[in-house]
This record gives C-alpha cells, structure tokens and sequence, in this order.
C-alpha cells in the first residue's frame, strides 16, 4: 500500500531525473491474464490524459484483454481520472455509483481509478473510507506497473492502492494504442513546475520533467514511416521545454526538428505566455508543416489577478506577445483559457479581460469558473466573489467568445483550406469530419476512401463551433 502524500507532492528538488528504459516488464504469467476476457477504459480531462489513457490500453492488450466501449460487458474498468476543477471530480464520483451497482451483480469485475484524482491524498482517503468495492488505484507516475498491481488484486483479493507522490522519472518502453491512425501524441515533457496558484498540476504530475530530444526524434520519425499525418507534441508548459535538461537545446530547436522530420502536420500544446521566444515564434512561421494554431492561456486579463495567480506575465506583456505571433505567423488561429471569479476578482478585473478578448477576438476559449483546489494557495485565498456573480461573468465572457469564435469562422465562408479528414461525422454518416490547419472543425461531404489524406476542402456554411464543406474542385 503506497498513498499519495501532499506534502511529497509539493516538494522540488535538483535530485537528477532517471531515464528508465526497461522499467515497464511484462512477466510471462502475466501475458494470458485476459485471454477471452475485456476492458473498459473511460479518460476524462486534457490530451496528456488521453495520451496516458492510449498506454494504458496498451498494456491491457500486452496482458491479451481486448477493448469493450460497453461498461456493463467488461471485466475490468478503469477511470483515468483528471483533478483540474470539482466538476471533474464530481463527473468520477458521479460514475462511481454505476460501477458499484454494476459490482453487486458481477462481483468478479475489477474496477480502479487512476490519472489525475489519484494522486490526490483527499480523493484516495475517500475512496478507502466509501467506495471499498474498488479494487485498484494507481497514479500517474506508475502507469507500467499496472500488470503487477491488477495481479496483487487478483493474489490478495483486496483494495490496492499505490500512488507515488514524488518528482517523478521519465519512463520509455511503455506501450501505446493509438486512437488514430492519422494523428499522434507525443510526449515531450512531462510535470509542471510554475505552481500557479489555482492549479492542482504540478501536485499530480510531479516536476517538469523533458524527455531526450532523440527519443522524441525517433518517435516522431517512426510515426511518419508509420503513415501518420500530424503529430501534437505535448506538455504542461511546452515552451519551457529542455529547460530542465541543460542541454542547450530548447523547444525552438525541438520544433524545427521535428519539422524537418518531415510529417505534413505539427502541433504542440500547451503553451505558456512566460516562456515563449520570438525565435520560437520565428521557427513557427519558418516551416509550413507547423500548423498556425497557437493556444495560449490567458487566464485573466487584470495585471492584479495575473499576480494572485502567480502567472509571471502582466496584461500587456500578454498582449505584446499576442500581436507579435499575429504580425509573424499569417493567419494564425489563436485560442485561450480564461478563469473567471478569481478569488478577489472585481468587476473591474472582470472587465479587463472582457478587454483582452475584445482586443485579440479569439478563435475560440475555453472558460472556467474558478474552481479551488485542496492543497493549492488559492485555496485558502478569501474567495469573495458570490456564485451568482461568476455565473453572470461566465454567461458574459461566453457570449463574447462566441461572437468572435462566429466571426473568425465567417472569414472561410467559400475559402478552399487543407482539412486531415480523420473519419466519419457523428452527426450524418455521408459526411467526413477533420480540421483545417488552424483547429477548425469541418464536416465534409466526401467519399470514405478519403479517410486519412489531407484535402483541399471548399467551405460551404459557417457556424459557431464547426463549418460544413466540399471537395474543393
Ligand atoms: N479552477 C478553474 N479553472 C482551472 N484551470 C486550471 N485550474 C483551475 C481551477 N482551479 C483551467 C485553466 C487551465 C485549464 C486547463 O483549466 O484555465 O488553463
Ligand atoms: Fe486534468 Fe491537469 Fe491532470 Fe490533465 S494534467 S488530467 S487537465 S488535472
């Protein structure tokens, strides 16, 4: 039994960072466990957690389970949790609920949660006092030990629990399933160092931690000879990547060789104001196959707020870096995060930020309520502003959003832009779905055998969120 511990998780120190490339090991006993049996695996939260979700999988199917997307026909369930705000945690515990009645008739199921929430001393004490049924948590820094784990489960036929709070190791040899066959994750850094003061992160996913250059490289060129069209490097704070490594090689450097690797499409998220260079921003605008789409976190934009929440950049300073990625980059789609109702947020502060999106006019962004979070300063910041009144900041900023995310959209009205038709639209099966260069959604009349090529596609009706299309003549 290994729980986590929120003063370890706190803790930064200069101890080196160990490169582990044996540490994930399948035993041969191991290998048939599932045979004719399934798995059920349910990610919530960013893309890193989608990306630890396709390796969890992987090892699932190392162990001869096969996937079910049908919860009640698994034999084992796992909740890849993430902890961002409360809402996230009340989606899981929500879910719970359907695990336990599930149990009741199959007793035999295995069920665990793992990600983010696992990592959260609160979150595991309330699992080991009110939801015994669970057999299994783990955390975010021992994914490949999943097969160890579930066969103590099996052994002992009671809760385990392993959750190491620790700055963390960087990990190479475990397996991935990929959700795609046209588009990738790959990591390149792993943790979060910046502790702003709202975000539960650096606490759940260790210190920034990046990962060689030349195993990033090798990734990236595998996945080309693989026929993959777009790869999305990933990481909490990308810009500041190397920093940890001292090897006088940066994200400008990383993003120019993964270009030169070749792959039609690059991407990287997230990025982080603080750490952005206008040599990054120049390599961008250099290479075609790094796409023009730049999600930058605004969070607020009152310079008094940006402190509290220990973002290390002011109003204008935010803004300067804007417009120099907008001048350099043409046609570049920028998109944001905003947190309303900031622990002290006055009207006043409110309105700068309503400034900030009137000044840039978004793409798109995503918008929270500020949410706190156990053990993170802003959590015992006085949080004086009445729930009516952020829900009226949320309603007002979303409105904002949407008319510039309508208006950016109306500017391809019968424009013809690249789309990476990744499959199927959900919403009408004669249409394919895919998105431009710059993230923006497209549904596209086009035959399937089309499925994984990238197209010139004519845009035909804007809305909000998507734009409807045709194969461009
Ligand atoms: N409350 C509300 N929103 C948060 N985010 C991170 N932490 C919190 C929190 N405690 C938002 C930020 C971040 C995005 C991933 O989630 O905007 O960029
Ligand atoms: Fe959620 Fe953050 Fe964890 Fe991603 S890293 S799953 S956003 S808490």
């Amino acid at each position: 039994m290994e729980l986590p511990n929120l003063k370890n998780a706190k803790r930064r120190t200069d101890a080196e960072v160990k490169v582990l490339t044996n540490e994930y090991i399948m035993n041969a006993h191991l290998e048939s466990l599932g045979k004719g049996k399934k798995y059920f695996v349910k990610t919530y939260g960013c893309q890193m957690n989608e990306h630890d979700g396709e390796n969890i999988k992987a090892i699932l199917e190392d162990m001869s389970f096969t996937e079910t997307d049908n919860m009640e026909d698994a034999d084992i369930i796992l909740l890849n949790t993430c902890a961002i705000r409360e809402n996230a945690h009340n989606k899981v515990f929500g879910y719970l609920g359907r695990i336990k009645h599930l149990k009741e008739s199959r007793p035999d199921i295995i069920a665990g949660i793992c990600g983010c929430m696992a990592q959260e001393e609160v979150v595991v004490k309330e699992i080991m006092s009110k939801h015994k049924y669970l057999d299994m948590v783990f955390g975010t820094h021992n994914i490949h030990e999943l097969p160890e784990i579930l066969d103590k489960v099996i052994e002992t036929k009671s809760q385990q629990i392993s959750v190491y709070s620790k700055e963390g190791d960087i990990i190479e040899n475990i397996p991935v399933k990929r959700e795609s066959l046209y588009k990738a994750w790959v990591n390149i850094m792993y943790g979060c160092d910046k502790f702003c003061t709202y975000c539960i992160v650096p606490y759940t996913r260790g210190k920034q931690r990046s990962r060689r250059h030349e195993d990033i490289l090798a990734e990236v060129k595998c996945l080309k000879e693989q026929g993959y069209k777009e790869v999305t490097l990933l990481g909490q704070n990308v810009n500041a990547y190397g920093k940890d490594l001292n090897d006088n090689y940066n994200m400008e450097n990383l993003l120019e060789d993964v270009a030169k690797v070749g792959i039609d499409r690059v991407r990287f998220v997230t990025s982080h104001p603080w750490d952005f260079t206008d040599s990054m921003i120049d390599v961008i605008a250099k290479y075609d196959n790094i796409m023009p789409y730049i999600h930058l976190p605004l969070q607020s934009g009152s310079s008094r707020i940006l402190k509290l929440m220990g973002r290390r950049y002011t109003k204008e300073s935010y803004l300067e870096l804007a417009h120099k990625i907008k001048d350099k980059i043409p046609n570049c789609s920028l998109t944001t995060d905003i947190i309303v109702g900031f622990p002290g947020e006055t009207e006043e502060d409110f309105n700068e930020t309503m400034d900030v999106v009137n000044e840039l006019k978004y793409d798109s962004a995503f918008t929270f309520i500020f949410s706190p979070r156990v053990g993170t300063p802003a959590e015992n910041m006085t949080d004086d502003v009445d729930l009516k009144t952020k829900e009226e900041r949320l309603h007002k900023l979303n409105e904002l959003v949407n008319k510039y995310a309508h208006d950016a959209n109306l500017k391809y009205q019968d424009k013809i832009v690249p789309v990476l038709l990744e499959g199927v639209s959900e919403k009408n099966s004669e249409y394919l779905m895919g998105y431009t260069d710059t993230m923006k959604l497209v549904n596209v009349k086009a035959p399937k055998d089309l499925i994984g090529e990238i197209v010139n596609v004519k845009i035909t009706s804007v809305k909000t969120w998507s734009m409807d299309g045709e194969i461009a003549k």
